[in-house]
């Protein structure tokens, strides 16, 4: 007999395909698919992520589950549904476009539903399952199995912020994209990553939150060995999802091959953010951190590069910027 592990991932393959077939085939998915029309998916995009529509009546799932044998015990530990007061299941999901989250091995364990309309002021943008036996947030990244030949083929992963952004530049023809699904990265997923290949793009979105979580990303992923980061930058308020949508899919494909930033050159942008640079001492401070940046910068060319921005920019000389920076490196040691 299958273990309770077994059985809760075929629950969740049951529920990833009605949720799939409702938004495809039925009448009630007509406007979840007009929305992921209107977003630019095509048929065999949503095919290939298997995205579905959980509808607004709650008990539509639960009584497919039953109707498939399940014991309301198994039920209640796929975290799919909420227990009312009187002791009923009710679905969790409803009214929101459903996106299966798939282990490594290409089982889906999880859900994140998005809501796509209007009146739904308060609730998330997307709502997750929550943890379960199956579903740890922690040691999963959306769409590892998939983008796993095509990471080592590439050598290379790009790390995304959210799941349209895998999905649309899956689309656009880019394959070896996976996203942390807004959170920090954990440990564990830079341990899968570890496994796979040594070079991450962080290609997160262009706001301030994308470029915080950019600034963590790296400095978390530089504590491990070995990693070579890079980092695509969008512009304000633009994510990869929405570059795609705007610059079409070559654009985006020239950006992924030639438009990377160095780390470094990223973290000078970072810090130029926050400090007015016509500030004397917030200068001196800004040229202070980029020196200490610069200690990690193993390549001499590189470094050398570097000086000469700082000397330029700044109306220093080549000779105190490299002073200060030995001075800084013997302390290091
Ligand atoms: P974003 O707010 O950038 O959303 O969150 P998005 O990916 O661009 O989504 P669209 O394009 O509006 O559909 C990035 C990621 O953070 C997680 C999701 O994984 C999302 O893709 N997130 C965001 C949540 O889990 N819950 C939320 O309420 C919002
Ligand atoms: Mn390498
Ligand atoms: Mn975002
Ligand atoms: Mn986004
Ligand atoms: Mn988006």
């Amino acid at each position: 007999t299958d273990s309770t592990k077994e059985k809760l991932i075929r629950v969740h393959e049951d529920s990833a395909e009605l949720f799939h077939h409702i938004l495809l085939n039925t009448k009630i998915g007509e406007d979840a698919l007009d929305y992921l029309t209107q977003r630019g998916l095509t048929r065999d995009i949503i095919d290939t992520f298997n995205i579905g529509f959980a509808p607004q009546e709650r008990t539509m799932l639960h009584q497919y589950l039953i109707g498939k044998n399940n014991e309301q015990e198994l039920l209640q530990k796929t975290g799919l549904f909420v227990e009312k007061d009187n002791g009923d299941l009710i679905d969790r999901f409803y009214n929101r476009i459903m996106f299966p989250i798939r282990n490594q091995q290409g089982k889906t364990v999880g859900f994140s539903g998005r809501i796509f309309q209007q009146d739904t002021e308060g609730a998330p943008k997307y709502l997750n399952s929550p943890e379960t036996q199956l579903f740890n947030k922690r040691n999963i990244l959306f769409n590892f199995d998939l983008a796993r030949a095509s990471i080592r083929r590439e050598k290379e992963v790009i790390l995304f912020e959210g799941f349209m952004d895998v999905i649309g530049a899956w689309q656009a023809g880019v394959t070896n994209g996976i996203a942390s699904m807004g959170t920090s990265l954990t440990n564990e997923q830079i341990h899968l990553i570890d496994r796979v290949t040594d070079h991450v793009l962080i290609a997160y979105d262009g706001d301030s939150a994308g470029i915080e979580a950019t600034k963590r990303a790296s400095e978390l992923l530089a504590t491990e060995t070995n990693f070579d980061i890079e980092i695509i930058r969008f512009s304000e308020g633009m994510d990869p999802d929405e570059y795609i949508k705007k610059n079409g899919s070559d654009a985006f494909k020239e950006l992924i091959a030639h438009g990377r930033d160095t780390l470094f050159s990223f973290k000078m942008a970072y810090y130029r953010r926050s400090l007015n640079l016509s500030n004397e001492s917030e200068r001196l401070g800004y040229i202070e951190k980029i020196l200490t940046e610069l200690l990690s910068v193993t390549s001499a060319v590189e470094r050398e590069l570097y000086f000469k921005q700082l000397a330029n920019e700044f109306e220093l000389s080549m000779d105190s910027l490299k002073e200060q920076f030995q001075q800084k490196f013997h302390d290091s040691r």
